[in-house]
């Protein structure tokens, strides 16, 4: 079991399992069809995830343009899981195919919120990609159109997913274990 910050941590992807589904998912995003395609980024948790998928979309020809959204999600627990911009994305998303990238899909408020807002703003079709998705938590009403594991109910990090900041750089996604003695 790795040792990080003097804490274990259960390894529940490895860095090869998380590969083996972002070239699948890149497959399944080749097979659809996007025109004039921007790939959107939620920061921060996205950033591994989403610097992999799209060269993996690069490997099958797919050649969108990159943007990078942050959004703030207040009181997800809660039943408002009011969402605001902390900063937008630059480009222009009228009449364009958008794919929204994100590390996790769990109460759904925050990556609702982008696909309406996105929708809003007069996107073509806005779909959803997502490394893991925790369907038992969700409270708003959207989904994933690719998915990377179906997650069980754990607090994970690594891959770009982090704990108080901390984890973010591990190669694969994992459960903060006890203290090491
Ligand atoms: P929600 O779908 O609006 O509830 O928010 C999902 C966001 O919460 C993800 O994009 C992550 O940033 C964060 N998040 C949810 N579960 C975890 C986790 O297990 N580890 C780290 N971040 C998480
Ligand atoms: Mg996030």
């Amino acid at each position: 079991m790795p040792i990080v910050r003097g804490k274990q941590i259960d390894v529940l992807y490895t860095a090869e399992q998380i590969n083996q589904q972002n070239l699948r998912m890149a497959s399944e995003i080749a097979a659809d069809e996007y025109k004039d395609l921007i790939v959107i980024a939620v920061l921060k948790g996205s950033f591994i995830f989403a610097a992999d998928l799209i060269r993996a979309m690069h490997e099958l020809k797919i050649e969108p343009e990159v943007e990078f959204i942050s959004l703030a999600s207040y009181g997800s627990g809660t039943e408002a899981g009011e969402v605001r911009v902390l900063r937008d994305i630059e480009s222009e998303v009228k009449d364009r195919d958008v794919l929204l990238i994100d590390d996790i899909l769990e109460s759904g408020n925050t990556l609702k919120f982008a696909r309406e807002l996105m929708l809003e703003r007069g996107a073509r079709k806005v779909e959803v990609a997502v490394l893991l998705d925790k369907t038992m938590r969700r409270k708003a009403d959207i989904f994933a159109n690719y998915v990377g594991f179906e997650c069980p109910d754990y607090f994970v990090v690594g891959y770009g997913m982090d704990v108080g900041h901390a984890f973010r750089e591990l190669p694969f996604v994992g459960v903060v274990k006890g203290d090491v003695d």
